[in-house]
């Protein structure tokens, strides 16, 4: 498959992201460097950070220290809960982009919406103004809940392009889907292998894994294009980075597609964490 071939989501903002992009969580320092090099020349073209993850001036590294050009490239980052006063937001997301050591991200995210905490829109209204002042190019939220969408929506008037969430198989995340398409939001991927749990091994996966002469990663890989959701899978072995990009050339059918929806459970997250309650700092 060539790099090109990666198709793209046309966001709501009139930008594009590749279709797929690689988790970067727990990827830090020069061994990070060379692991999300190693994903850059697999042909991975998104690489998803976070403030949090203490890891962007790896992913920055990366990104300068590849021949790929720049705008051939997207980095999406993500701001921490600590910081969501406007004030302290504004700041924080210029730490980010000073720390990447680029002129621009091409995607910010607030982290989690902490509901106890409550000032998710003062983060947002900082996040406007960063897109307005070029240091990002879209704008976006993770772990929001259709509630927190719409109370940016009502105080600002700006919808998010993308929202990032837990969704697998086994938590697929189809009321927030239907939300997010209903306002044109792109639906993101956090942990879209289920953290390599109990999902690597299900046997209906590895039925249609047989089916299509392709590993049960690829099958899962391929929901989540097929549904429309950007996935960000994480791996630091070049061999799995590579298989985790071949799912362009075969297609699920519906009854696949079915069968796979049928393994979505209520307790399908990988850890409690349930954004309604949950808080993260
Ligand atoms: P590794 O880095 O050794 O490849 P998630 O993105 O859902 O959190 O899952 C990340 C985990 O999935 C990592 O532990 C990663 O391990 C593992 N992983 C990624 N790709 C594959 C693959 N193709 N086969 C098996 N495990 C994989």
């Amino acid at each position: 498959m060539s790099r090109a071939d990666i198709p793209t989501f046309t966001l709501n903002d009139g930008n594009r992201l590749p279709s797929i992009g690689f988790g970067t969580y727990k990827l830090n320092g020069k061994e990070g460097v060379d692991s999300m090099t190693a994903a850059i020349s697999r042909g991975y073209r998104l690489l998803d950070c976070a403030f949090n993850y203490e890891n962007e001036g790896a992913v920055g590294q990366a990104v300068r220290q590849s021949e790929v050009p720049r705008d051939q490239l997207f980095v999406a980052s993500k701001l921490p809960g600590r910081h969501h006063k406007y004030d302290q937001a504004v700041v924080t997301i210029e730490e980010s982009l000073y720390r990447t050591g680029l002129d621009y991200l091409d995607l910010y995210l607030i982290h989690w919406p902490n509901p106890k905490q409550g000032i998710y829109v003062e983060a947002w209204q900082a996040l406007i103004d960063a897109q307005k002042r070029g240091l990002v190019k879209s704008i976006g939220v993770s772990n929001f809940l259709p509630e927190h969408i719409d109370t940016l929506i009502k105080e600002t008037g700006v919808a998010p392009a993308v929202n990032q969430v837990e969704l697998s198989p086994y938590f697929a995340q189809k009321e927030q889907r239907a939300f997010d398409a209903k306002h044109n939001i792109v639906t993101e991927a956090w942990s879209p292998l289920g953290h390599a749990s109990a999902l690597l091994e299900d046997k209906h996966l590895q039925e249609i894994a047989d089916q299509h002469n392709k590993n049960i990663v690829q099958i899962i890989l391929r929901w989540h294009f097929q549904l429309g959701v950007l996935a960000i899978p994480k791996s630091a072995n070049p061999e799995r980075q590579k298989q985790n990009l071949e799912l362009f050339d075969f297609e699920l059918n519906d009854d696949e597609m079915a069968a796979i929806e049928r393994l979505d459970r209520p307790d399908g997250r990988t850890n409690d964490q349930d954004p309604a309650e949950y808080e993260e700092f």
